[in-house]
């Protein structure tokens, strides 16, 4: 619409709405980028997380480690892992989700002598079969040498998608999963994440993991760094243990590292029947990284 008014005139109105408007902003202590839409921020950080996915080379920044071996993951993953997949015999089969170079599945298919540290997660003879998982391709020569040696499908990599756009028909089930720094840490929809996984473990079945800079079940050490952050439906600090504990069918058993560089939990969930539920989160805040920070609320 028009005015009519001289143009110095509609300047200093126009001055005058805008200091008005900060003067207001300030005074609200509720105004801030909180108060913003938060669906365009959230589509942004996403869409810079998968720039991150896919750097190569120099490119990939240091603090995203894509190439953990199996005695990594017997140290990072809870009590009990590297038995539980020695364990595993020629018919079993063991799905690592955000599996990067797929490092710890070679070292476990590697032939005895070749992976002294991982050595004692395989034992001699037969070795479940094997299927990798990343969002982008991060398979090596030695990856493609291995595959083609072993045939059979013996060991097999799925990339191009994160893991809730897999079907149970595409991947199978499972009777180990394990999640070294993968989906469980990075995804933006972590209750449909772990509804996933639960799809895909057997009965009987066990998805090992961690999630570093949580809230901690033993409790948190002051002055702590959080990455991941629940709350309930009432928006009071929820623990990541106390949530997959309102799962149904799964016994969940967490350690809780205080002392390690960020409050790391290892979380052990057992699938004891097949009705399973997960209680929903959804998404509040997300900001790219490696790994990301996300903020999730318990829906009522
Ligand atoms: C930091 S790397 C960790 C790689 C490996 N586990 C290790 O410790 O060396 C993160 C991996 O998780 C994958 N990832 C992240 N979110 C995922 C999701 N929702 N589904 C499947 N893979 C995912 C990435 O594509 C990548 O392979």
């Amino acid at each position: 619409m028009r005015s009519d008014k001289p143009l110095v005139k509609r300047w200093k109105t126009a001055a005058t709405v805008v200091a008005v408007l900060i003067i207001l902003r300030a005074l609200d202590p509720a105004a801030g980028w909180a108060q913003e839409p938060a669906e365009p921020r959230i589509d942004e950080e996403i869409a810079k997380q998968e720039k991150i996915y896919q750097r190569r080379g120099a490119d990939v920044p240091s603090g995203y480690i894509t190439n953990r071996g199996l005695s990594d993951y017997a140290e990072l993953l809870p009590t009990g892992f590297c038995d539980a997949l020695s364990r595993l015999g020629g018919s079993d089969r063991w799905l690592d989700i955000g599996a990067g170079a797929a490092q710890a599945i070679l070292d476990y298919y590697a032939p005895a002598g070749d992976a002294p540290a991982g050595e004692k997660c395989a034992r001699p003879g037969s070795r479940a079969r094997a299927v990798a998982i990343s969002i982008e391709d991060r398979r090596t020569d030695k990856w493609r040498q291995q595959a083609a040696s072993l045939g059979d499908d013996r060991i097999r990599y799925f990339f191009g998608k994160s893991l809730r756009h897999y079907s149970v028909e595409e991947l199978g089930t499972f009777q180990i999963i394990t999640d070294v720094f993968g989906g469980f840490t990075y995804t933006a929809d972590l209750s449909r994440f772990v509804d996933k996984v639960l799809s895909l473990l057997e009965v009987g079945g066990v998805f090992y993991t961690l999630v570093p800079g949580v809230h901690l079940e033993g409790g948190d050490k002051l002055g702590s760094w959080y990455l991941t952050e629940l709350e309930n439906a009432a928006g009071r600090p929820e623990k990541v243990c106390s949530w997959l504990k309102k799962c149904t069918c799964v016994k969940v058993t967490c350690e809780s590292k205080s002392d390690w560089k960020r409050p790391t939990e290892l979380i052990k969930v057992d699938k004891v029947c097949s009705d399973v539920s997960v209680p929903r989160m959804k998404l509040l805040e997300f900001g790219a990284g490696y790994p990301p920070d996300r903020r999730f609320q318990l829906d009522p």
